[in-house]
């Protein structure tokens, strides 16, 4: 064998020995990483932590992943209660009663029952609920 077919041969294999790794590299790039977030599956959004709700057994969210939530109850409740609490009259934020068990909206008067259904208008349409529960020490909720 010549001096240059044996550097020929010699190059070949450098090339040929190089080819997995460069093409590792390469799919390395375009493999899709695992989530690494600890958010709560199934739907469910984090809104807070239920030290949080316990201080005054309401809890109001604006900018949470499914919009604005209101959450009512304490942490131990069995059954948590949450509406986006704007009004479906014209928009103002309702607030809970917790005596008469109902949501109340300061402009215009409409009650709303602890289902969202319009106990009094002028409201016509029921506020949006919202399925509630306690995973760890956060509060999270999903569109019923
Ligand atoms: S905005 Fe709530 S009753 Fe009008």
């Amino acid at each position: 064998m010549k001096r240059r077919e044996f550097i020929s041969w010699v190059g070949l294999g450098w090339i040929a020995s190089s080819l997995p790794i460069a093409i590792a590299a390469c799919s390395s790039e375009t493999t899709t990483p695992t989530p690494t977030s600890s958010a709560p599956s199934g739907g469910w959004q984090k809104v807070g932590t239920s030290a949080e709700l316990d201080k005054t057994g309401q809890l109001i969210v604006n900018d949470s992943p499914v919009g604005s939530v209101l959450v009512v109850g304490k942490s131990k409740s069995e059954n948590l209660i949450a509406v986006n609490p704007t009004c479906t009259h014209k928009g103002c934020t309702v607030a809970w009663k917790d005596e008469a068990k109902k949501f109340a909206c300061p402009c215009h008067g409409s009650e709303f029952g602890a289902d969202g259904k319009v106990l009094k208008g002028p409201a016509k349409k029921p506020l949006t609920t919202y399925t509630a529960k306690i995973e760890g020490d956060s509060v999270v909720v999903k569109q019923s």
